[in-house]
């Protein structure tokens, strides 16, 4: 299987008060093609941290990280926002939707920085059951429609992987239901990649990897049918 994302020796550190505190203590992972994994661990565990280095929002303190085998950790920060914007879509934990804009606007946005194949922000709207809030401003809607208009907005550009940070950990189990039913759809039909933060078992369930970190590090991996 083609690996879409390689991370070798991830160790990423803060420094507080002078003091160096490791957060990631070499992580290494591979992420095949159209796979679908849930990445899950304690609250501090380090997930977001993981997630955001491995779709190349932050740099390791050390480490490489190859998406499609490009080494996303030596390029210089214009190619890197040229990868990160053609090939990968994020929704992060706090969504991070531009308050001025209303949500075909959020959606839309990632669509005038990267030229080529997009989809239709009025159809990506319809598929997340907000065409009603189609005008409405992050500040109108509640938790879990900001969450599923940060969905949609992840997917404009056809991204190759989908990052997601506890994606449906606002959403009801119906609302959940349907979301990862397009996430399966996206796999099925475009080999989408797609990495997922959660503690929800729901979403564990469409794994087809589950990812345990704890305290930095990997601790256990199962794959479908082995684990709940
Ligand atoms: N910019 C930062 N500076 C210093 N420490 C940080 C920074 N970002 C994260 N940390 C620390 O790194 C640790 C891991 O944080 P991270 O956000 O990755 O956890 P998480 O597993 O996503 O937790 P949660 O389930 O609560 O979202 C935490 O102890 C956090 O305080
Ligand atoms: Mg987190």
């Amino acid at each position: 299987m083609e690996n879409v994302i390689e991370a070798r020796g991830i160790y990423k550190a803060y420094t507080l008060a002078n003091t160096e505190v490791p957060i990631l203590r070499g992580i290494d992972l591979s992420v095949g093609k159209g796979e679908i994994v849930a990445l899950m661990g304690p609250s501090g565990s380090g997930k977001s941290t993981l997630l955001g280095i491995l779709g190349g929002l932050d740099l390791p303190t050390s480490g490489r990280i190859l998406i499609d085998g490009i080494d996303i950790t030596k390029l210089p920060e214009n190619k890197l926002a040229e990868i990160r914007g053609k090939k990968i879509g994020f929704v992060f934990q706090a969504y991070n939707l531009v308050p001025t804009l209303t949500a075909i606007e959020n959606i839309n946005l990632p669509s005038y920085f990267v030229k080529g194949n997009k989809k239709d922000p009025s159809e990506l709207i319809e598929i997340v059951g907000l065409g009603h809030r189609k005008n409405n401003k992050p500040s109108e809607m509640s938790g879990g429609e900001q969450q599923r208009v940060a969905i949609a907005r992840a997917l404009i550009n056809n991204p190759k992987i989908l990052f997601g940070d506890e994606p449906t950990g606002n959403l009801d189990s119906k609302t959940e239901t349907k979301i990862l039913n397009l996430f399966q759809r996206l796999r099925n039909e475009f080999g989408t990649t797609i990495f997922l933060v959660t503690h929800s078992d729901e979403v564990a369930k469409i794994a087809d990897r589950i990812i345990y970190i704890r305290d930095g590090k990997i601790r256990e991996v199962s794959t479908h049918g082995s684990h709940l």
